[in-house]
């Protein structure tokens, strides 16, 4: 991006993984790095934007000059999102956030039993980019989409239904590209447009994907 195409804009961003907690010891988690939200925040950063980083558990150091506030749960990653989102110009949804966490979190530590089967039951997650786009006064968003086929279409259709400014889509299927890899290849689709981004490593992409946002934040 190029320097100062954000000054004066604050951005929040959400990366890495979500812990949704079965007992004290277990929970259910993804693969997520978080290096493509972490990618984002310096793009964001060097392009002059205040930038507030909402990351789930990840190994990565916070971007120089970038506000982290570390969460584990999808409710705590909502929560921490909702609580400072009037601060914000662009909202980026990077984080893999578990659609799903078990409806209760036992107090214990679950014990094995002689039986060989154990029932979870999950309920739904809050969808943290649809509770945001669905705001009175959104800021403009940005969301992403990880699709194994017909890429254009389910994007298209993600990009209407959370009621989104942009999507970003990569092709999970395709190996070693996308999650918890350290390159990736972008499709970007808005309202009135498209563009390819290839295949580079993530920060290349994260500053290309910000002077996008940049450039359509600023006609909106
Ligand atoms: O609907 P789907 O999960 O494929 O949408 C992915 C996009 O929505 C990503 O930007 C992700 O960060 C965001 N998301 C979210 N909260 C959820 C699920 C997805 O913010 N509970």
């Amino acid at each position: 991006a190029r320097p100062g195409s954000l000054t004066g804009r604050c951005v929040m961003i959400t990366a890495g993984p979500t812990r949704e907690a079965i007992d004290p010891v277990r929970y259910l988690s993804n693969h997520s790095s978080g290096k493509m939200g972490y990618a984002l925040a310096q793009a964001a950063v060097e392009a002059g934007a205040r930038v507030i980083l909402v990351s789930g558990p990840v190994a990565l150091n916070a971007p120089p000059g970038c506000e982290r506030l570390s969460t584990q749960s999808a409710q705590q990653m909502h929560d921490a999102v909702m609580q400072r989102i009037s601060e914000v110009d662009i909202f980026i949804g990077c984080a893999a956030v578990s659609d799903y966490r078990p409806a209760v979190c036992e107090d214990q530590k679950i014990k094995k039993t002689d039986s060989d089967k154990l029932t979870l039951t999950l309920i739904k997650n809050p969808d943290i980019l649809g509770d945001v786009g669905a705001l009175a006064d959104p800021p403009f968003t940005l969301g992403f989409a990880a699709e194994t086929q017909q890429i254009k279409q389910y994007a298209q259709r993600k990009l209407a239904a959370k009621k989104l400014d942009m999507i970003a889509a990569n092709d999970v299927s395709k190996q070693n590209v996308g999650f918890n890899s350290d390159i990736n290849a972008l499709s970007v689709y808005w309202e009135t447009g498209e563009a390819v981004l290839p295949v580079a490593d993530k920060l290349h992409l994260a500053r290309q994907l910000i002077e996008l946002v940049a450039e359509k934040y600023k006609e909106k």
